[in-house]
């Protein structure tokens, strides 16, 4: 049982004046990856078959995730009519399939194959957490709000599973960390850019890196310090390592000030710049 509805939602207060298509654009392809996790529920539950407990928790979470895309989705087609979720779904889901069928994590280990789950739940707690921060329309914003509360329980869940199979596996922090970062890499590489670019409705073939770089510009100047300091801070955490501590806080500086660089950059590279 979810915390909270799609009939929870105040859909009457839906202000179309407000809405800003650039970041429906960014919608539209959270949406796509929300309604993805269904099969990251069965995969997880395929890796964890000996783990009791463990299949039960990652199927309730991947409700929660759906429920997220259907939200998402209801709101992309109140804002625009047009957005043909169905084609979308198929050209997403096709040219970005999961391997529900794996035995062993792609992790290597338990404990990684959780901290990489941490890194996900990190990723879309923060960027839900900037989103609600920067949209005027109050629908997007009271959804956002309740997206961002989940996720932020759903790294808890996973960091408590986490710590769990460290207590077994012992893996180093340096391990734990390159996971957590590779994890993180991997989807502002292909996942969101492959969901945005078949969200936008383009019908240039998909050119990877110009598709990264327009989503990323997109959304990389939605955080603000406090949403990449509570994002570094929780990765820092799944990887053992104290974030107020004085290597905590000199990562999480620097890692801002290259963000910060980073998301100039490719405002300036962007197709539509
Ligand atoms: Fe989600
Ligand atoms: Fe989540």
């Amino acid at each position: 049982m979810g915390h909270w509805t799609l009939d929870d939602i105040n859909w009457d207060s839906f202000e179309p004046d407000k809405v800003d298509t650039e970041l429906l654009k960014l919608v539209k392809a959270a949406c796509m990856i929300e309604h993805h996790s269904s099969a990251y529920g069965q995969y997880l539950c395929a890796i964890f078959n000996e783990e009791p407990g463990v299949c039960e928790d990652a199927l309730t979470w991947s409700e929660e995730e759906v429920q997220h895309g259907k939200a998402l989705r209801r709101y992309a087609e109140l804002a625009d009519p047009n957005f043909d979720f169905d084609d979308a779904f198929a050209r997403f889901t096709k040219g970005h399939p999961i391997d529900i069928s794996a035995e062993q994590s792609i992790r290597g280990s338990l404990c990684g194959e959780m901290v990489a789950r941490c890194a996900v739940e990190v990723g879309t707690s923060s960027y839900y957490s900037a989103l609600r921060d920067s949209i005027d329309e109050p629908v997007l914003r009271e959804i956002c709000r309740n997206i961002a509360a989940d996720e932020f329980r759903h790294f808890k869940l996973f960091y408590k599973y986490a710590k769990h199979f460290q207590e077994t596996e012992r893996l180093s922090r340096w391990a734990r960390f390159k996971i957590a970062l590779g994890r993180f890499l991997e989807t502002g590489d292909d996942e969101l850019s492959f969901a945005y670019y078949c969200g936008s409705g383009d019908t240039k073939p998909y050119v990877r890196k110009q598709a990264n770089t327009d989503c990323m510009a997109r959304t990389l100047p939605l955080y603000r310090f406090e949403h990449v300091q509570l994002g570094v801070g929780m990765s820092l955490k799944s990887a053992g390592i104290k974030p107020q501590g004085i290597l905590g806080k000199t990562i999480t500086r620097m890692l801002w000030i290259g963000f910060r660089l980073y998301a100039r950059h490719l405002q300036r590279a962007a197709s539509y710049a």
